[in-house]
């Protein structure tokens, strides 16, 4: 099979690496790729959001299956344009997508089907958003509408913060994503996240992870993307992998079918596991980045057969995936002052020595400058990622191969995965 994958984080170098090992590939394109990526594909300059070049390059490289990692090529409508040229897409249409790019959309949509998650409001004014604080008790949950990469949410423990996070976003802090503003009630329990492949009828759940949203250790510090995971999760009892799958999981394909916008692809689902069951947080429509690079490092059987068929309807037939009975943790290295303004353009020494088997590195937002040096791009950087029979171990091998990674301007969380180990 000839393959194009779209996008240039850790998340896509994660499939490429996993997608390069199935016998079934002949050819694999990453577009825009990464330095990191160019080892396992065939690296294009074609911008993640730039249609019809992609549509163009999957004609040119005669595509049996593109497969889309950000939620901006959903956005952008990848998946529509390659469903009117007729060539199999992995990923949802941006209709479908919507459960994604807005979250007021996905908390009406959950209430219409029936999905639990926390009681919110929706506001298109800093006013009277400030002046419904009354309503709600802290913390405060404030979140701007739109994509902003995990970074949009704001955990107000008072009200002078929460007012102060609305107006911030009315401001136009998150850009375009602020123009309007949900508050929520908190959510009290552990998060989780869990994945779920669709073919439009058909669904199969695809692995579970737990991530690390604070940027700082002991989870203090801004909301990120995501600062690291790691799995199997001890959150995720076979009990509450049930319920998700029936209560959140199934409504949601069930619910946006019936919308109109079958879905294809990967739902990620993320809930709180609280005392009175799994709530919605939010739902994205492509893997999780970091879970989506522990996932890969468990997945035993080839990735490429269930990409394959949701892309052509074809989920039924498969049998559920096969994960190395091993754990799986990253940790991501983030360019100094991440989330807001990371500075970028740094050297990053060591990080593309051999680690052994069970240690890959996958770039985030790497580039090699022209004297050959790997240097910091991006927010998130690398991600370290180990596996081994126990997560223990593996969280050794990890932290022992960051401690080879020479990279004063960037930094860590030190306590990946705590929370399994303070059970
Ligand atoms: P989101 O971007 O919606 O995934 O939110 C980022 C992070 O904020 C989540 O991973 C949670 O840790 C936290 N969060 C979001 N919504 C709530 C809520 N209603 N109650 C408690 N924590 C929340
Ligand atoms: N790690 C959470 C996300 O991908 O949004």
């Amino acid at each position: 099979m000839n393959i194009l994958l779209v996008g240039s984080g850790g998340r896509e170098h994660a499939l490429a690496w996993k997608i390069a090992q199935s016998p079934l590939v002949a050819r694999l394109v990453a577009a825009p790729g990464s330095v990191g990526m160019s080892a396992h594909a065939e690296v294009r300059s074609v911008l993640a959001t730039d249609v019809p070049r992609l549509v163009e390059l999957a004609r040119e490289i005669a595509a049996d299956l593109v497969v889309i990692g950000p939620e901006v090529a959903v956005e952008a409508g990848l998946a529509d344009a390659l469903a009117a040229a007729e060539i199999p897409c992995f990923g949802p249409t941006a209709a479908a997508g919507r459960l994604e790019t807005s979250k007021a959309f996905t908390k009406a949509f959950a209430d219409r089907h029936g999905l639990p998650t926390a009681a919110y409001r929706v506001f298109d004014a800093a006013e009277p958003a400030k002046a419904a604080l009354d309503a709600f008790r802290p913390p405060y949950v404030v979140k701007a509408d739109g994509l902003a990469a995990g970074k949009g949410v704001v955990i107000a423990p008072d009200l002078a913060t929460a007012e102060a996070a609305i107006e911030d976003i009315f401001a136009g802090r998150f850009g375009s994503a602020g123009a309007r503003v949900v508050l929520e009630e908190f959510l009290e329990g552990e998060i989780g996240s869990l994945f779920a492949l669709c073919d439009g009828t058909s669904s199969m759940l695809f692995g579970w992870a737990q991530d690390h949203k604070r940027a700082f250790d002991g989870d203090q510090g801004p909301n990120t993307g995501g600062m690291g995971a790691y799995s199997p999760a001890p959150v995720f009892t076979p009990e509450l992998v049930e319920q998700v799958r029936t209560r959140l999981a199934e409504p949601a394909f069930a619910g946006i079918a019936k919308d109109g916008a079958p879905y294809r692809g990967v739902l990620f689902v993320e809930l709180m596991a609280t005392a009175d069951g799994p709530k919605l947080v939010e739902f994205n429509v492509r893997f999780g980045d970091p879970e989506c690079q522990v996932l890969m490092l468990r997945l035993e059987s080839d990735i490429v057969p269930y990409l394959a068929a949701c892309a052509k309807g074809e989920l039924a037939a498969m049998p559920a995936p096969i994960w190395r009975d091993e754990a799986a943790i990253c940790v991501v290295l983030a360019a100094q002052g991440y989330p807001d303004k990371p500075e970028t353009g740094s050297v990053i020494r060591g990080a593309e020595q051999d680690f052994g088997p069970d240690v890959v590195v996958f770039h985030a937002g790497a580039a090699r400058g022209e004297d050959g040096a790997l240097r910091a791009t991006g927010g998130r950087v690398l991600n370290v990622c180990a596996r081994a029979p126990t997560l223990e171990a593996a969280r050794e091998r990890a932290y022992a191969a960051i401690a080879n990674i020479d990279w004063p301007e960037g930094f860590h969380r030190t306590d990946i995965a705590w929370r399994a180990f303070s059970r």
